[in-house]
């Protein structure tokens, strides 16, 4: 059967990771597809270095339009990043009756609702497995694996950068600003590293899984995003002392009034697997009716795990190339008229536990006060703990059990104000699943 032709947007380290294992396994992956995936162009900027790489046997040109425009080309592999031009180019190919495969969560969060609608009228697919999770094929097991349940939640550290963060600066003590240093190093970080760190590749991210977990539209704006900037050391510490570990998760979860959806730095149990995936690994959590809790976990980022990935969306796109459109996955797992508009929750309806530390005048009376304020707002501690501090003053933990994020910040509110406080308060959210 006569190859399928591939065109490649982007050479950097998603592209060039495609083009290693497309040429290492390109035997077993035509014996796995039916036919030969064959790269026959590709875009980049900077033409000498991307010929340096490939040899002479693929066209290379710095005008990605001419990649999409090309006759010859089944599918069009999106991996320039960003969101304007790979807006552009990804409604061109459609447009032009070619499939996509793309790894571009940032673009999927916030068009994807217009790029699936154009996709669907072509009755051509976009794939995006490396888009959510890297190496891992979390997508996959959400819409096809896990198809029978209704999923409750899910729960992941989805960031290989800010995991790598966090990891760093508790195990080996690095600063944040020498972790970042190093995740941007081994090509885990965004272009724009502010992207990772502020929480926003995490919210993209979550947005498309929450969106085939329950069938709702893709609402990144809707996303609550907290990033790790503003993590203490401190509390890093004092949490590893209370049994808990300071992760960036991404969590959305079904509710009676709504969906939760919500990125943020979230203790969770020492001990609990999550807790343990470190440097720049990734793993989600998902709880269906059905099959209760499974884990999905691998790399999340870099080269080839991500390109594992792309290569098993050309893959799968290459066999149903000729299918029934209507015979195809959905691209959000659920038919396209079967979207249900649930509201997606505001934070401040939120419900979590929480971990409050704060620095008091160390004087009768002080606890008793601020239980006295937590129980105004029907807030239950779970266990607190007095922590040294600079003379005259205490530093005070509380862990309350699971209340909603308005009464937190009501009482944080009031608390703030009273005599005795010799700081802000610092509130980080606890989850125990
Ligand atoms: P890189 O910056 O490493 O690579 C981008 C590539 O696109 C480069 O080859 C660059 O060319 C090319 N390019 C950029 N602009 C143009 C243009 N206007 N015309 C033609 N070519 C252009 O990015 P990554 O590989 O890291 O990321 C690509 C995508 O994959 C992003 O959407 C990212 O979010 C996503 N992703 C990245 C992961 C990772 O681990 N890095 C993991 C999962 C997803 P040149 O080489 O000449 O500069
Ligand atoms: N910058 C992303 C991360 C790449 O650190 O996880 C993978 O999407």
């Amino acid at each position: 059967m006569e190859s399928i032709k591939l065109g490649l947007l982007g050479l950097g380290v998603v592209g060039g990771g495609t083009w290693n294992v497309l040429q290492r396994n390109a035997e077993e992956i035509s014996r796995r597809a039916g036919r030969q995936l064959e790269v026959v162009q590709i875009a980049v900027r900077d033409l000498a270095k991307a010929r340096a790489r490939v040899g002479h046997d693929v066209v290379i040109t710095d005008d990605a339009f001419a990649v999409v425009n090309n006759p010859e080309i089944d599918i069009v592999v999106e991996l320039i990043g960003g969101v304007t031009l790979a807006r552009q180019l990804v409604l061109q190919a459609i447009d032009q009756g070619k499939h996509v495969v793309t790894a571009n969560k940032a673009l999927l969060a916030q068009h994807g609702t217009e790029i699936f609608e154009a996709a669907s009228a072509k009755g051509v697919m976009v794939a995006f497995e490396a888009a959510v999770g890297g190496g891992i094929p979390i997508i996959k097991a959400i819409r096809e694996g896990l198809t029978a349940n209704r999923i409750e939640w899910l729960a992941g550290i989805i960031n290989g950068t800010t995991n790598y963060i966090l990891s760093e600066m508790r195990s080996r003590g690095l600063t944040f600003d020498q972790a970042l240093a190093q995740a941007q190093q081994l090509g885990y970080a965004e272009a724009d590293p502010a992207a990772d760190v502020l929480g926003h590749d995490a919210a993209q991210k979550l947005t498309l899984l929450a969106s085939m977990a329950f069938g709702i539209p893709v609402q990144y704006s809707r996303a609550y995003i907290e990033g790790i900037t503003d993590v203490q050391d401190q509390d890093i510490q004092i949490a590893e002392r209370l049994g808990f570990r300071l992760k960036l998760l991404g969590i959305t979860r079904r509710r009676a009034d709504g969906i939760e959806l919500r990125v943020h730095p979230t203790l969770i149990p020492s001990q609990s697997l999550l807790a343990n995936v470190e440097d720049a690994m990734n793993a989600v959590l998902v709880n269906g009716d059905a099959v209760g809790q499974t884990l999905y976990y691998g790399k999340g980022a870099g080269e080839e795990p991500t390109a594992s990935a792309v290569v098993a969306d050309l893959v799968d796109v290459t066999r149903l190339h000729t299918a029934d459109p209507g015979h195809r996955v959905p691209h959000l797992a659920f038919q396209p008229h079967s979207m249900a508009d649930i509201p997606v929750l505001a934070i401040e309806q939120v419900r979590c536990g929480y971990y409050l530390r704060m620095t008091v005048s160390d004087q009768s009376g002080v606890l008793a006060q601020i239980a006295g304020e937590l129980a105004k707002f029907d807030i239950s501690i779970g266990s607190m703990i007095q922590e040294p501090a600079d003379q005259g003053t205490a530093t005070l933990i509380f862990l309350t059990h699971v209340a909603m994020e308005r009464d937190i910040n009501e009482a944080i509110g009031a608390i703030e104000t009273m005599a005795i406080m010799r700081s802000k308060v610092t509130r980080l959210r606890v989850e125990t699943f």
